[in-house]
């Protein structure tokens, strides 16, 4: 979408023909936007999407109601702006201690309890580097302990998971990989994929990547799950939503699974759900220790 052509004709003439849309625009069009992801409009993104928003009106006739109503409703308008609107920087080992803790602690843990497969969620995932970053960490301490690893990479943006299913990478986004994975699971293009690296099919076949909106109203995963990761996600909700989707997240954890949050993130404000275990990683509290402090 973007620039292309508006093809989609549509209810009335074009309103806004060239104009540049009216500050009460603006602000349904974000309003309209936080409804949908559950984040609010970060000020640097604003003039990118008004940009972008007022070219595909003067190019397409379809009126700003409608397109309004288009991203309330779903579908590739609202993908598109959504895309815009939300923050997808990412990188492979990004705050690297809670990857280390499950591949060192987690998987060991559930090896002794007699566990036969691992489950873990990157939820958030952006073009899919946490989600693969996990499989990288675990593959072969999974495949040592005898246990199957699973991992699941969920986001909102289409965009970017339709990146992260090609796991198609430039060279420098691997520099905090170890060299010996960045061999063992990486294939280096040649000609004219020279510069670009993709996860072998032996690690994407262990990744599977979906669409998933955290303030959706009901998430179908394949849970429950040893850990889940959910960084730099809730960072750019509103207190009251980020609590409930950590509320959601609990629900889906295995008994004693593990939440990883961004190090400027907290489970605090949930402390009968979570309890700390240090290094931005927390642990699922069991219903009884619900119970009694209900
Ligand atoms: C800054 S990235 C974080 C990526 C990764 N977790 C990390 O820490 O590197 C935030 C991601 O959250 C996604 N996101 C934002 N709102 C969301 C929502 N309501 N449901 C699901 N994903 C959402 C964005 O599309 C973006 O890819």
């Amino acid at each position: 979408m973007g620039r292309s052509k508006n093809t989609h004709g549509g209810a009335g003439g074009p309103v806004s023909g060239g104009e540049a849309l009216q500050a009460g625009q603006v602000r349904a069009l974000e309003a309209a936007l936080g409804r949908v992801t559950g984040a609010r409009l970060r000020p640097g993104r604003r003039a990118r999407l008004v940009a972008e928003v007022e070219a595909w009106l003067a190019d397409g006739g379809v009126a700003f109601e409608e397109l309004l109503a288009r991203v309330e409703r779903g579908g590739p308008e609202q993908d598109w702006l959504v895309g815009l609107a939300t923050v997808h920087r990412t990188e492979f080992f990004r705050e690297p201690e809670a990857l280390v803790r499950v591949r060192d602690e987690l998987l060991e843990q559930l090896a002794a309890a007699g566990a036969r497969s691992v489950r873990l969620w990157s939820a958030g995932c952006a073009s899919g580097e946490e989600a693969y970053s996990l499989a990288l960490a675990c593959a072969e301490k999974a495949g040592k302990l005898g246990l199957e690893l699973e991992v699941l990479g969920t986001d909102i943006d289409v965009g970017s998971l339709e990146r992260a299913r090609l796991g198609i990478y430039a060279e420098e986004a691997l520099r905090k990989v170890a060299p010996e994975l960045a061999e063992r699971w990486f294939v280096r293009g040649r000609g004219r994929s020279d510069g670009l690296v993709r996860v072998r099919e032996e690690l994407r076949r262990r990744v599977r990547f979906e669409r998933l909106n955290l303030i959706g109203p009901a998430w179908v995963v394949p849970g429950p799950f040893d850990a889940i990761f959910c960084r730099n996600v809730a960072i750019y909700f509103a207190a009251a939503t980020g609590a409930q989707v950590l509320e959601r997240l609990h629900g889906e954890l295995a008994p004693h699974g593990w939440l990883a949050l961004g190090s400027a993130e907290s489970a605090r404000a949930l402390p009968r759900h979570f309890e700390e275990l240090g290094e931005s990683v927390w642990r699922r509290a069991e219903p009884a220790a619900l119970r009694k402090s209900a």
